[in-house]
């Protein structure tokens, strides 16, 4: 009996010393909060395993959606190959429309106030030099990132981050049903539907600065060509043509896109647009990040304007010789 009463006493005492164990490490867990939240962190499971390292990898965001898109794709490819933790702000557009799943901060610039700011040198290009930066300290990277090789090899991590809210996705949803009905519902076409997303993009790259800079746009006959690419492929298509709010290019579109299947889409916000251009089977783009982005996270066939820089001018210099770190092979270059 005294046996058992030493070691139900040592059983007991051991449990005392593991409870107030327990209770050191609770405080500390809850001071650890606390202090933490005056930096304004909202997510750190990585923080919680103890080791609080500098590798912070900072963003420079700038531009419209497709940029910002391209920006936290590569950035996040290259904080997997350097180790590194990519910081957003609570605020940014691209949390806004997304669910990601990085370090995101209240406030940022605890951390990225102090980082080195790192220039990439080609925007349109994969350049191995963008890596060559220091990842022990907190680290800005500006640039447009513009290549999916930066991301290719977090593509499926991306893909499950990319998704629209689905209040975006009813609307846009309701988009493409809303169309579908208004050509379908005048036919009796037998063949399954092919829904191909069009989307074109110009007025803003016509200014004089851009011109000379290299820009080119899509012309009409690019346009002729992708869709008769598709008209000779499927018995039955519909073409739904996004072109954004832009006055010009509303015109440009009223003036030059007809045909039995062609419906143009009015313009909603720019995460609906983006959204339903997903939802269609098949994709064409012209110029832009958006259009790429659209294509990027659609499935099927895309065919993209191939054209898009002027021989030998600054923005042909951008890209890589054969435009391959831009263009996925498997697309379609007209
Ligand atoms: C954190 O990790 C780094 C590298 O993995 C290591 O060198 C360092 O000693 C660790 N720090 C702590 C406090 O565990
Ligand atoms: C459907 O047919 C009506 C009447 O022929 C026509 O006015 C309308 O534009 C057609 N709608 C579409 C989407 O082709
Ligand atoms: C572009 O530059 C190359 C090499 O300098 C030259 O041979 C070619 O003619 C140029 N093309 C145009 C369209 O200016």
């Amino acid at each position: 009996m005294r046996c058992f009463g030493q070691n139900y006493q040592r059983v007991l005492c051991s449990a005392t010393n593991i409870c107030s164990a327990c209770a050191v490490f609770f405080f500390m867990t809850i001071i650890f909060f606390y202090k933490s939240n005056i930096y304004g962190l909202t997510y750190n499971s990585n923080m919680l395993l103890g080791n609080v390292s500098n590798r912070y990898l900072c963003p420079y965001f700038r531009g419209g959606l497709g940029n910002h898109m391209f920006m936290y794709s590569s950035l996040n490819g290259i904080a997997k190959i350097k180790n590194m933790k990519l910081v957003i702000n609570e605020k940014d557009t691209i949390n806004t429309v997304f669910k990601l799943n990085v370090l995101i901060l209240k406030n940022a610039k605890y951390i990225c106030e102090q980082a080195v700011l790192v220039n990439e040198k080609r925007p349109c290009a994969y350049d191995l030099e963008t890596f060559n930066f220091d990842p022990s300290k907190p680290v800005k990277l500006k640039g447009y990132l513009q290549s999916w090789k930066y991301f290719k090899h977090v593509e499926k991590e991306l893909r499950k981050q990319f998704i629209f809210k689905e209040e975006v996705n009813q609307k846009a949803q309701e988009v493409i049903e809303k169309y579908t009905k208004m050509f379908t519902s005048n036919k009796t076409n037998s063949e399954k539907l092919k829904i191909i997303g069009v989307h074109i993009r110009r007025g803003d790259y016509l200014t004089t600065h851009n011109i000379k800079y290299g820009y080119n746009v899509a012309p009409k006959a690019y346009l002729q060509k992708a869709f008769d690419y598709f008209r000779s492929k499927y018995k039955n298509c519909l073409f739904l043509v996004f072109t954004g709010t832009s006055k010009e290019d509303i015109k440009w579109r009223d003036d030059n896109v007809h045909g039995k299947d062609v419906l143009k889409v009015a313009a909603n916000e720019r995460n609906v647009d983006m959204c339903a251009l997903t939802k269609c089977d098949h994709t064409i783009i012209t110029v832009g990040s958006f259009g790429w982005w659209s294509a990027w996270l659609s499935t099927g066939t895309t065919i993209y304007f191939k054209d898009i820089a002027q021989t030998n001018s600054s923005l042909r210099k951008d890209f890589s010789a054969d435009m391959t770190d831009f263009f996925p092979n498997d697309w379609i270059g007209f």
